[in-house]
């Protein structure tokens, strides 16, 4: 039996208690949420420096009709290399090559160029002289074309460099295809940040529709960014700096993601961060670098121009637009503050030898600034007491389906005033999970359920990595998987989904009675009380990590006809605990919903072996 106690009024859920943590892994931004179709769109990939990489660009043609090198020759600053090309050769008569020279890009595993979509493709450019060049989409063997334009120029107009642009209506499709950039025209012309994005974008802010919706569903109440390790980097070189990640995204210098092993443009910057946590109305927390990476730390003595640079950020994200740097987020379209409230001062770097030294000055500088902003320590409380003041601490799980669903109750005992915790990163892992099995979605939700129950202490947490695209699957499980066209929830989503009215509305305790041999420490339970929402209801939650059992649920405490007639179930459950979704079944393990009868304030319901369950009583 599981006996909701109705004669509390319950206890305020923190609207921000699910939420999500984007990190910049799996190519998760980079060939994922922002949807740039160019890899490498700034030849700068291999570094800032000459010969340098133009992969993944490939020729059009060969020696000595083609030539195509890196020069130290852009109009950016922060992105200094472009490519020089040339087109050699007589011409025949009209002037014009035997054969058209070029270049492609096929993208991250090939740009999703579907029929009847618009394409907006820029470059800059100059050259020594007239321009006549073919911009298309082919398919993926280069034989057909999926949609083109052009740009033609005189010489005295195409001289010094300029940006073209051109909208290019695709009238086939290929989920693989390639940008390729020709002439048959003898040119020298020399190429610079090539990008290509489909017009459509989520908001119009410029991020992948499916993806983001994915992430809208969530109804996250927060989106913790941009990592992870990847805020470290293995090299503090290579971390993410937010600095370089502003302003126009031409002049980005962009950085190599050496944790997760690529070159990411920063076209997903703090800006685009913030946006999207707007667009999503999640409350935007930011994990920024202290001054440690995975190889090296800064002595807590010359942290002082990290504290700089983190404190202008603050400036970027909220500050008015006629401050410094709210001046540069106000040109980049949002002269309104972001409401940012919530910092991470680094990531896992507890223990490591500057990390409270370093944590201190940090917690300082920006309180002494901004007093209301919510700062969350790397340190676990409830191994010990926090050495240094800190609004919320940073729990990170990984581990077994057993060992996870086991660790419901693990914040029961937590200090009631300690700080607060912030649970960033939970997932089941290793065989358990496959790649996104049942087993481990009934796991995470058992935790949650104790999350929830704790909500009083806990004021966040994420499920840990949010994205992976296929081609990439260097973090094993993650919530939503896609390739260049196609996206999925592993069972894990739709357990976050199954969560996501809870921040908001009222914890009501919840008592698991009678459950005894095989199942007993096989049912977790937890209700709230939604106060927002027309008709006010209650909703239980019961994950059933074992065998089928029948449950009885008992709204204690309310008048006979205090509820509606019918109940909402929705429940997540499979065949067998292995079940996993896929691009070929995407749907396979998903919530259910159905309506059974009521009669009275009790409920008798079975409960299917490995399911969350989630039962909705609206009130009458
Ligand atoms: O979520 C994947 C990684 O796990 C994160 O980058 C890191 O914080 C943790 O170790």
């Amino acid at each position: 039996t599981v006996v909701v106690d109705t004669f509390q009024t319950g206890v305020n859920v923190p609207k921000t208690l699910f939420g999500v943590f984007f990190e910049e892994i799996n190519h998760a931004g980079v060939g994922g949420l922002d949807p740039e179709l160019v890899s490498n769109r700034g030849f700068e990939a291999g570094g800032q420096y000459t010969p340098s990489s133009i992969e993944p660009w490939r020729p059009i043609g060969s020696e000595p009709d083609l030539w195509l090198e890196t020069q130290k020759a852009s109009v950016f600053e922060g992105n200094p290399i472009a490519l020089k090309f040339e087109a050699r050769g007589a011409g025949d008569e009209n002037g014009q090559l035997k054969q058209a020279l070029g270049f492609s890009n096929p993208g991250y595993w090939g740009m999703n160029i579907e029929a009847g979509e618009e394409y907006n493709v820029t470059m800059w450019l100059k050259s020594e002289g007239s321009l006549n060049l073919t911009v298309a989409f082919l398919s993926q063997n280069g034989q057909w074309v999926l949609g083109e334009g052009h740009i033609v120029e005189f010489a005295e107009n195409a001289a010094t460099w300029q940006q073209r642009h051109v909208t290019i209506r695709a009238s086939s499709t290929d989920h693989k295809g390639q940008l390729a950039i020709t002439t048959r025209q003898p040119s020298t012309i020399w190429f610079d940040q090539i990008s290509a994005k489909p017009v459509k974008t989520f908001k119009g802010h410029g991020m992948r529709v499916d993806l983001a919706e994915k992430l809208l569903s969530m109804k996250p109440g927060f989106i913790r960014f941009p990592g992870g390790c990847y805020v470290e980097g293995v090299r503090l070189l290579n971390a993410f700096r937010w600095r370089q990640s502003v302003g126009r995204w031409e002049n980005r210098p962009g950085h190599l993601n050496d944790v997760w092993g690529y070159w990411s443009d920063d076209g997903l910057g703090l800006f685009e961060y913030l946006q999207l946590a707007e667009d999503i109305d999640a409350a935007p927390v930011w994990v920024f670098n202290n001054g440690l990476s995975h190889t090296s730390e800064l002595d807590t003595k010359t942290i002082g121009p990290f504290i700089k640079d983190v404190l202008d950020g603050i400036e970027f994200a909220r500050g008015p637009a006629d401050s410094e740097w709210g001046s540069l987020r106000a040109e980049m379209g949002h002269p309104e503050p972001f409401d940012l409230e919530y910092m991470a001062i680094g990531n896992e770097d507890c223990g490591k030898r500057h990390y409270e030294g370093n944590y201190l000055r940090f917690y300082q500088a920006i309180k002494a600034r901004y007093p209301f902003m919510k700062l969350i320590s790397n340190c676990d409380a409830t191994n010990m007491p926090l050495v240094n003041p800190a609004d919320l601490f940073d729990y990170h799980i990984y581990t077994s389906a057993a060992a996870l669903f086991a660790l419901s109750n693990k914040f029961d005992g937590y200090d009631r005033s300690g700080p607060k915790v912030f649970a960033s990163e939970y997932a089941v892992v290793g065989q358990d999970a496959g790649t996104g099995s049942l087993l481990a979605a009934v796991s995470e939700a058992g935790f949650m359920v104790g999350l929830e129950r704790n909500s009083d202490v806990i004021e966040m947490a994420s499920y840990a990595p949010l994205f992976v695209n296929t081609h990439d699957r260097t973090w094993n499980p993650d919530a939503i998987v896609f390739n260049s066209w196609q996206s999925y929830g592993t069972p894990s989503y739709w357990v976050q989904t199954m969560f996501n009215s809870s921040g908001g509305s009222l914890l009501i305790p919840a008592l698991v009675q009678g459950v005894q041999g095989a199942t007993a420490n096989t049912l977790v339970a937890s209700a709230t009380k939604r106060v927002d929402v027309n008709q006010e209801r209650y909703i239980v939650k019961a994950v059933n990590f074992g065998g089928p059992m029948n449950v009885q649920i008992q709204l204690s405490g309310l008048s006979e006809d205090a509820l509606g007639p019918e109940v909402t179930v929705t429940t997540l459950t499979g065949g067998s605990i292995w079940d996993e979704n896929s691009f070929s079944e995407p749907e396979k393990v998903v919530p259910v919903k159905s309506r059974v009868p009521l009669a009275g304030n009790d409920l008798l319901v079975w409960l299917p072996p490995m399911s969350v369950n989630l039962f909705e009583f609206p009130l009458a």
